[in-house]
């Protein structure tokens, strides 16, 4: 029997942000194995239509509260209300460009929204925390794969944000050994559920590569700009570790049953690679989305974008050893999973 306080086995999951792209994503993984989800949500960067689709899925119905994180008073009646199995909290702010203009707003939602949840649950005795971090906290990586004793040196707020509620984390779990905690560090999510019902819908222009180069290929955007063919990678163009979001929501609800049963460390918040281990060129992903999806997708190549690094990908094998979890979608099923939820959705929820 578990000894851990506070927490049911089979209470539902509260997951914060879980109206956003990767939330979504966990929901519908978490329904799907069988469990009751509660979404908290503000909207800042989703839209309650997300949730319509994800309960149109018929996996389940996730029951959604509109709120912050912040709200403690709103975290105690949330809290109240059930007894839940585990937290997953997505909440937060994630452009890196964004976070170097506004370092303030970045540290108050994410350090602090991360505090009022932790506060909160160790005031109902939740012991079940799996935090969503970033593979930035690694910075530019002096060797790869990227395994986790790698050094961390994030270079920018947003990336220093997630690093510091690692660490803040960490003081909890050892001051409250009788909680679990995980972060799980993703690397790059792409993709998207294959029903076509969910998906990633960012605001306004795409800050990332793979909605830049499906809104390209619907038609939304003229060409996708490659930033930079001068770095030291065989086509010149920046690598990175796509993931399938549905292989990320998968490594979520591998971790929790983990958790539930019984896994994780007393006094340790336990840091875990959500990666595929493979390096794709920004250049193989156009290819790559170009032959999934038959779509010609015009491209230009202009100088780095600030704030970048060459390359990195993960060492997964961690997450494989602690809880089972390997990603398993290959790019062209990603390349054609998020064609089919841009071409049906090319203005995305709204
Ligand atoms: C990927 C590659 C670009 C856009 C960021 C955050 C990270 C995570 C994922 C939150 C790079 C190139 C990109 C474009 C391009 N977000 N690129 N044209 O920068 O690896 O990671 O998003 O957790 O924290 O840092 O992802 O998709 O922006 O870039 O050539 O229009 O594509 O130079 O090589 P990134 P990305």
């Amino acid at each position: 029997m578990n000894s851990v306080k506070g927490s049911s086995r089979d209470g539902p999951v509260l997951v914060t942000g879980g109206a956003g792209y990767i939330g979504t994503h966990i929901g519908a993984a978490l329904m799907k194995a069988g469990h009751r989800i509660v979404i908290l949500d503000n909207f800042s960067n989703s839209t309650p239509l997300a949730v319509d689709r994800l309960n149109s899925l018929g996996l389940g119905c996730a029951e959604l509260v509109e709120g912050d994180v912040h709200d403690e008073a709103l975290l105690d009646r949330v809290f109240s209300a059930d007894r839940f199995s585990g937290v997953i909290h997505l909440a937060g702010v994630k452009a890196v460009g964004e976070s170097v203009a506004e370092p303030i707003r970045y540290y108050d939602i994410n350090v602090g929204g991360a505090l009022s949840l932790v506060a909160a649950m160790v005031r109902h005795q939740i012991s079940r925390l799996i935090f969503s971090s970033t593979a930035t906290v690694y910075g530019d990586p002096a060797k790869l794969p990227v395994a986790e004793d790698a050094s961390l040196q994030p270079e920018h707020p947003y990336g220093r944000s997630k690093l510091m509620i690692e660490q803040m984390l960490q003081d909890v779990a050892a001051a409250q050994p009788w909680m679990r905690i995980m972060s799980l560090r993703y690397f790059n999510p792409v993709g998207a559920h294959p029903s076509g019902r969910i998906g990633e819908d960012p605001k306004g222009i795409p800050n990332n590569l793979f909605p830049y180069i499906a809104q390209t290929a619907v038609g939304v955007r003229d060409e996708v700009r490659v930033f930079g063919d001068d770095w030291p990678t065989p086509d010149g163009t920046g690598i990175r570790d796509y993931l399938h979001v549905m292989d990320v929501a998968e490594g979520h609800v591998a971790a929790l049953t983990h958790l539930i049963d019984g896994g994780g460390k007393s006094g340790r918040n336990l840091a875990v690679n959500l990666g595929s281990g493979h390096g794709t060129s920004v250049l193989e992903v156009i290819r790559a989305f170009r032959e999934a999806t038959g779509r010609e997708i015009p491209y230009r190549i202009l100088g780095r974008r600030p704030g970048d690094v060459a390359a990195y990908w993960a060492d997964p094998t961690y997450a494989e050893r602690l809880f089972g979890w390997t990603a398993k979608l290959s790019m062209a099923e990603i390349c054609r999973d998020h064609w089919n939820w841009q071409s049906a959705n090319p203005d995305g929820y709204k």
